[in-house]
């Protein structure tokens, strides 16, 4: 058989972590850096287990996930959805839009009802911070934050943690800088929590308008000019400019932003030849980063996308497992 069509390989799957108790997954704030860890070993054997999700398991057979968005996804929301599937669990979308909430139903009220079609698990994207702790204190089944406001999203943070790992970078002594919107950002939050315990130098960098120096406060850099720390970077995020949370413009023009602070040729030029260029998505083209950078070859921005899937089936089923296990 030839190497193009050899089946492919499929590595042993995970076995459940004795030290996992975790019923829900609220954030990365709580977490302990071996508990990170279990999440991304986790990841990595069912990514590996799945051939990279070519293969079916029933590790999660005659469970249902629930997802219940209340806000615009298309990363999260689908690759939960794969990822559920993947383990053999059944599937149930809620969409705010549509739904009985424009009929006066509560929060709470809808999470029962959906909870009472024997649901195991719940993914709750809100764009009110704290809805995942409040949806956890009101169901029995295990709840997992997609993102909530401005908070925190701990699996975005996860897979973008991940795929540095898979890239083969050591945490200790990596440089790893968050560029553009902190204050609106619970994509820089969920990094910053995960990659401080794990060790890296993290720096917050962009407008002042959208960098506090409070920031320093939990041992990260903050920093207000992406020319003077790129020589210096590992790894670049490139959080994208949240129009839609702000209430007034940060910055005088998105010319001036992106002349200051966008990704771009010449500043490629100087940064470390082995910079890995990242970005949670969607991205603005030409804002945060341009278009020759965002598929250029220190691009990982799809290998994020990828990781998505294994993050969210190694969360899945930690939660969902330690239920059982209760
Ligand atoms: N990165 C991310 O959360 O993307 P979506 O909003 O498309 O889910």
């Amino acid at each position: 058989m030839s190497a193009a069509t050899a089946a492919p390989e499929f590595g042993p799957l995970p076995r459940f972590p004795e030290t996992w108790r975790r019923r829900h997954l609220l954030g990365l704030e709580d977490l302990s850096a071996e508990e990170i860890l279990t999440i991304l070993d986790t990841a990595a054997a069912f990514k590996a287990a799945t051939g990279g999700f070519r293969r079916k398991l029933v590790e999660l057979q005659g469970k249902t996930s629930a997802n219940l968005f209340f806000e615009n996804s298309t990363r999260t929301r689908n690759s939960f959805s794969l990822a559920a599937r993947r383990l053999g669990a059944d599937t149930v979308e809620f969409v705010a839009s549509g739904s009985s909430l424009s009929k006066g139903e509560t929060f709470i009220d809808t999470a029962k009802n959906i909870e009472s079609m024997n649901v195991d698990v719940m993914v709750i994207r809100h764009h009110t911070p704290g809805a995942p702790l409040l949806l956890s204190q009101n169901v029995r089944c295990g709840v997992i934050n997609a993102g909530d406001g401005p908070h925190e999203h701990p699996t975005q943070g996860l897979l973008d943690i991940m795929t540095i790992r898979e890239h083969g970078r050591r945490f200790e002594g990596l440089t790893v800088a968050l560029v553009g919107d902190i204050a609106y950002s619970r994509t820089a939050r969920s990094n910053i929590w995960g990659l401080k315990k794990l060790g890296a130098h993290v720096i917050v960098c962009g407008p002042s308008t959208l960098v506090s120096r409070r920031w320093e406060e939990f041992g990260v850099e903050v920093a207000y000019s992406l020319d003077q720390i790129l020589p210096r970077c590992d790894v670049l995020n490139l959080l994208r400019i949240q129009f839609e949370r702000q209430h007034t413009r940060p910055f005088p023009s998105v010319r001036e932003y992106a002349l200051l602070f966008a990704m771009n040729r010449e500043r490629m030029a100087r940064a470390k030849s082995d910079i890995l260029i990242m970005a949670p998505g969607p991205i603005n083209r030409g804002l945060e980063i341009t278009p020759d950078v965002a598929d250029g070859p220190q691009s990982v921005i799809l290998d994020q996308v990828t990781n998505g899937v294994a993050v969210r089936m190694a969360v899945l089923w930690l939660v969902v497992g330690a239920a059982a296990r209760a």
